[in-house]
């Protein structure tokens, strides 16, 4: 099945009011709108949410949010809620990344949660996994994000909604990336996972982006890998011209 490609940029917690002229230069590198083969998202940090999605509207880009509460509303001080996220213009959430596993001590349960909720506010939940280095030294790779996938995806709703980014921990921010076969094998078995959750056909309909340390120079061989979707790209996401590059490495349909 042919799915459309996605590239994401997660600026994390990176980004004062001036970084929005770097949203407004990658419009430009990309000739002022959205290629019309793929998607385009940034997701800055909930302080420029309102203002990027204004300055992106009519360009075809898309804003999300990081993480969002699982709630709608309520005494939760300090964090956002999908519905906030929609309402101030985003149209996806990245849910589970491991920074918010490790630093807050997120769990495939709420990380379950917080995707229901961004479905429940009409936002495409970019839900993460990936197993740690210790993981994979043990050679429970595959398990290991198999069984984040089973845990963290709601069950009950449509699997096209949904997006899975595979990044495996230990090559998030270090320059490092995993082969392009073990790429293959892990988004083989997210797929598979995907699919014994959800069902053959919503489990080929699904988009799995690859994570970590993808950069100008490794992005075209990392899209290429079959099952690769997109990416989510942290770093490399700052800077305009980084991003074009990536956004612009894509494989072409046709
Ligand atoms: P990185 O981050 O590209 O800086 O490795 C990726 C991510 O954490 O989403």
């Amino acid at each position: 099945m042919a799915r459309r490609m996605l590239i994401a940029g997660n600026w994390k917690m990176n980004g004062l009011q001036a970084a929005r002229d770097e949203a407004g230069r990658l419009v430009e590198a990309l000739g002022g709108r959205a290629p019309d083969d793929a998607d385009v998202l940034i997701c800055p940090p909930a302080t420029l949410l309102a203002d990027m999605a204004r300055d992106l509207d009519g360009s075809g880009l898309l804003v999300g949010g990081q993480d969002c509460h699982a709630e709608a509303r309520g005494a939760h001080t300090g964090d956002v809620s999908a519905e906030m996220a929609a309402d101030a213009g985003a149209s996806h959430v990245i849910v589970g990344h491991s920074e918010r596993r490790a630093d807050h001590g997120e769990t495939d349960e709420m990380v379950r949660e917080k995707a229901a909720a961004a479905l429940r506010a009409g936002l495409t939940p970019v839900i993460c996994v990936g197993e740690t280095l210790a993981d994979r030294d043990a050679g429970r790779a595959e398990e290991i994000v198999s069984a984040q996938i089973r845990g963290s995806t709601p069950g009950s709703v449509d699997a096209a909604g949904l997006v899975i980014a595979y990044e495996p921990v230990w090559a998030i921010g270090t320059g490092r990336t995993a082969s392009s076969a073990d790429i293959a094998a892990m988004h083989a078995a997210a797929r598979a996972a995907l699919a014994a959750v959800k069902g053959a056909d919503a489990g080929a309909a699904v988009r799995i982006l690859y994570g970590g340390s993808v950069k100008p120079d490794n992005a075209a061989a990392i899209l290429a890998i079959d099952g690769v979707d997109g990416a989510l790209v942290g770093g490399a996401s700052l800077a305009a011209a980084d991003f074009h590059a990536i956004i612009a490495a894509r494989p072409r349909p046709g």
